[in-house]
């Protein structure tokens, strides 16, 4: 750490009770970090689980908690789940009942499994929806209500690049996808109540990252994702919300918001042939940017190398 907690430097987050879920490792580990460095209390919540969410253990939560405290920070453990609407409340409750209040929750619990959509099971595919995109749910749920009382607070969900699409992480992009209208309904709903929400796409060096099946472009560290997260976190973001930032090593980029490019009208109804016959001169299609990239993944994938992106 650049800087002790206990004597920070910068109180950016002085006074603040901060919940991070996944914070018993990785980029959810750096965040809490930060957040106490900063002079935040946290609660550092984690399941303790393996990459792909299994084998739970509390004594994940309880170390990065320990660290916290033996840096001088004040930090409360919650072992819970993300994907139960009880661990959600658990979490918040953790904050309220300890430290008595919520100013942050950061959603950045996660896990994977990977697997080519026309093969992907059940089994694949609703653990990753239920610990990211319900995870992320139970946590602003609860923490939502006990932000609109205070007329204040922030809400951060982590999403990720490949919320435009993957080639073999259907379940995952979809959840992503998910995490980021979900946190601009959560801008939308709680704008009134002076509560924030955005969303992180962090690319970082974790156990999660080491194993995709892809050479990743850009990649930094998990502490240079923190930065940005305090910041969202902080009085100074009051006015920033429904954004998605990426975060990677020393680049922050900002994503477009989804919206119409271009219309066609017909005098009433179209038929099909009407379209057929307009649609690829007038509207046309808005390119994937990933498409183009399949080719080259395909040959480094058959070469054995790892596919770019
Ligand atoms: N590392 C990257 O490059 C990258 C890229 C894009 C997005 N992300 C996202 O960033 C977040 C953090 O990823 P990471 O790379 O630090 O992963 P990580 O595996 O190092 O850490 C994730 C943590 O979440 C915890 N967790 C999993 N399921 C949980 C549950 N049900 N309840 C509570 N805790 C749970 C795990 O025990 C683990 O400690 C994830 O949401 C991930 O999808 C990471």
């Amino acid at each position: 750490m650049d800087r002790q907690i206990g004597d920070a430097v910068s109180d950016f987050l002085a006074g603040k009770v901060i919940a991070v879920t996944g914070a018993g490792r990785g980029i959810g580990r750096a965040v809490a970090l930060a957040c106490a460095a900063e002079g935040a209390s946290v609660v550092i919540n984690d399941y303790g689980v393996s990459v792909a969410g299994e084998e739970p253990s509390s004594e994940v939560a309880q170390a990065v908690a320990d660290e916290v405290t033996g840096l001088g920070g004040t930090a409360v453990p919650v072992a819970d789940t993300v994907t139960t609407m009880e661990g959600g409340q658990r979490i918040v409750r953790a904050a309220v009942d300890k430290f008595g209040r919520l100013d942050g929750a950061v959603c950045v619990a996660g896990i994977l499994r990977e697997r080519m959509l026309f093969n992907m099971t059940e089994q694949e595919w609703d653990p990753v929806l239920a610990t990211h995109l319900k995870g992320t749910f139970t946590v602003f749920r609860a923490a939502a209500a006990v932000m609109r009382g205070q007329r204040s607070g922030s809400l951060v969900g982590f999403t990720s690049g490949n919320h435009a699409g993957s080639v073999s992480q259907a379940n995952y992009s979809a959840a992503k996808g998910g995490i980021v209208s979900l946190v601009r309904s959560a801008a939308l709903g709680l704008h009134r109540y002076g509560v924030t929400a955005n969303a992180v796409a962090p690319v970082a060096r974790t156990r999660m990252s080491a194993g995709v099946p892809t050479q990743l472009a850009e990649i930094g560290e998990p502490e240079d994702v923190a930065p940005l997260v305090v910041y969202l976190l902080s009085d100074a973001a009051r006015e920033v919300t429904g954004q998605v930032y990426t975060a990677v090593g020393g680049k922050i980029a900002v994503w477009n918001q989804p919206r119409e490019v271009r219309a066609m009208y017909a005098d009433g109804r179209w038929t099909p042939e009407q379209i057929a016959a307009r649609l690829p001169a007038s509207i046309g299609q808005e390119r994937m940017p990933m498409l183009d990239q399949l080719a080259a993944m395909a040959k480094a994938a058959a070469a054995g190398d790892r596919p770019n992106a």
